[in-house]
């Protein structure tokens, strides 16, 4: 598989997740509850599996070897994506943030919830949708086959490395098991 083919993988996992989190909002936004701990194992798919494994293979691999190709930082695709990374991470932090509060029984704090979790969803699908079409299009246009190879050896490592072996696989057993709490998939 090429490199942009393992993001785009990662891509489809993550787009399963987003369901979860619109549906969750979705129940929060009628008053059901939600149990709080799959709130937080969603919130620790998309901080690992979505930003630092996956954000973190386009931030530290990808995208400087499009520079390096001539695709420019400034101004261009690249910094779209890098500011709609943090955006993220703020919606997430804003996520997390409500969830003890939710737990605790603060009303309020649900609505705190699904409002940054639509507002992710949102993002994200965009976000990926500009990756898959324009981002990685250009990407698989400028990088030759054996950058492709070397980024992919490069992402491999992250697995092992950063994330720990076992780890992915881990991320979509969660996935499985949310998407059949929330029956979905
Ligand atoms: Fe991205
Ligand atoms: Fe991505």
């Amino acid at each position: 598989m090429s490199a942009t083919d393992v993001l785009r993988t990662e891509h489809r996992a993550i787009e399963r997740m987003l369901a979860v989190l619109e549906t969750a909002a979705q129940r929060l936004e009628q008053g059901q509850p939600v149990r709080p701990d799959m709130l937080r194992e969603a919130v620790d798919f998309v901080r690992n599996f979505a930003d630092r494994c996956h954000h973190g293979k386009e931030e530290e691999n990808l995208f400087p070897r499009l520079e390096a190709r001539g695709v420019p930082r400034e101004g261009g695709p690249i910094a779209v994506m890098l500011s709609e990374h943090e955006q993220g991470r703020a919606y997430v932090g804003a996520m997390a943030d409500a969830i003890d509060a939710y737990e605790g029984g603060e009303e309020s704090a649900a609505l705190a919830i699904a409002e940054n979790a639509r507002a992710y969803v949102e993002l994200l699908r965009e976000h990926i949708m500009k990756e898959d079409n324009v981002l990685f299009a250009m990407a698989d246009r400028v990088l030759s086959p054996a950058d492709q190879q070397e980024l992919e050896q490069r992402f491999e490592q992250i697995e092992t490395e950063v994330m720990g072996p076992g780890v992915h696989e881990r991320y979509h057993r969660l996935l499985d098991d949310l998407e059949q709490e929330l029956s979905l998939g």
